[in-house]
């Protein structure tokens, strides 16, 4: 009888998880587990072996994410390319020359095609690797959700609508993230991106040479580090790039942006003037004393980017190719 009893009481078990797992909603996380369980490895070895051989790549990735969520969702439709009749967000401002990393993607996709094909969104890609970059040069992880859909369409005029330019003071930015759902406090702390990567002379030449002040410096830039910045970018030069952060060599994910943003060294307009308000100064005083505080809110920030406006299967497709639609 009693063996009866556990007999019966197993083949329950058995049934019930049979049917859970059949029924239950699709675990986020696990969302490949089963469609393809190589995915999030591949793309993890993919990214650390690119990384390995062009550190620059990990702040490209970064970009990659920020520029294509906030245009209209985390949908790759910064990677589609333009054509004849449409010129696309890739190649519209903001993005032209200045976006990189595209081929990482590429060769991603290729190799996931090859094991699973049409399973893998280029748009989860986008964010596997971002996340699978910081984490390579010492930053922070988070989780990442799967089972986002790609964009159909992609169009360059939505950049200006939805980017936020160099030049914004912390009023426009607070109201573009804002309008992304993002506060004050998440607009700083995702700032903090700027610790690693590049800029171009172009962006600062109005900060070095066209201020209001005596010797046309921008007056809220520190003098000593405003003379170091005129030697590396001439009068006119607005080709040559530059180090966001020198202070971590450029590509060590660390709080030292935050140090720099409390000197007066932040070197964007729009890094400057995230200390202009108190909101934005009591987070960066907190960042440069607590760099445990900075990433594990980086880390909540890049988790909350990652699910922004994500396209359900009505609403976009898998693409075969990143750069075009199926
Ligand atoms: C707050 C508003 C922001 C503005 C106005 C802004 C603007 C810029 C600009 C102008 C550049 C240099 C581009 C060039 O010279 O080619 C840049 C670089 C970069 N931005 Fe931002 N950005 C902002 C926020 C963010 C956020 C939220 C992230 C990521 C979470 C991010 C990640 C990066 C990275 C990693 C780079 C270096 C890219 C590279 O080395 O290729 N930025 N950003």
């Amino acid at each position: 009888m009693t063996m009866y009893f556990h007999l019966r009481w197993t083949i329950t078990t058995m049934i019930l998880v049979f049917l859970a797992d059949a029924y239950a909603p699709l675990d986020p996380v696990q969302f490949y587990k089963k469609e393809c369980p190589r995915a999030r490895r591949i793309v993890g070895d993919m990214v650390l072996e690119a990384i390995r051989r062009d550190i620059r790549l990990s702040a490209a990735l970064l970009r990659l994410q920020f520029h294509d969520c906030f245009v209209r969702g985390c949908d790759a439709s910064i990677l589609l390319d333009s054509n004849s009749t449409n010129l696309a967000e890739k190649d519209g401002a903001g993005n032209v020359f200045s976006v990189r990393g595209y081929e990482v993607i590429d060769n991603i996709k290729e190799a996931l095609e090859a094991v699973c094909p049409q399973t893998v969104s280029c748009a989860d890609i986008i964010i596997l690797a971002s996340r699978d970059a910081i984490a390579s040069i010492g930053g922070p992880s988070w989780s990442v959700t799967s089972g986002r859909f790609d964009a159909i369409a992609s169009y360059a005029e939505d950049n200006l609508r939805f980017l936020p330019p160099p030049s914004a003071n912390f009023s426009l930015l607070s109201q573009m993230f804002a309008q992304k759902g993002f506060s004050e406090r998440e607009m700083v702390v995702l700032s903090g991106a700027h610790t690693i990567g590049i800029t171009h002379c172009g962006l600062i030449q109005n900060r070095l040479y066209n201020g209001t002040c005596r010797n046309n410096i921008d007056p809220t830039l520190d003098p000593a580090y405003a003379v170091e910045l005129r030697r590396q970018c001439a009068f006119g030069n607005v080709s040559k790039p530059l180090l966001l952060n020198p202070t971590s060599g450029g590509y060590s994910f660390d709080s030292s942006y935050y140090t720099n943003l409390l000197r007066n060294r932040g070197i964007l307009e729009s890094d400057a003037t995230l200390i202009t308000e108190a909101s934005g100064r009591e987070f960066a005083l907190e960042a440069a004393f607590s760099p445990s505080t900075f990433f594990s809110e980086f880390a909540s920030g890049m988790e909350k980017l990652s699910n922004l406006e994500v396209k359900n299967a009505t609403e976009g497709e898998i693409r075969r190719s990143c750069r075009f639609t199926n």
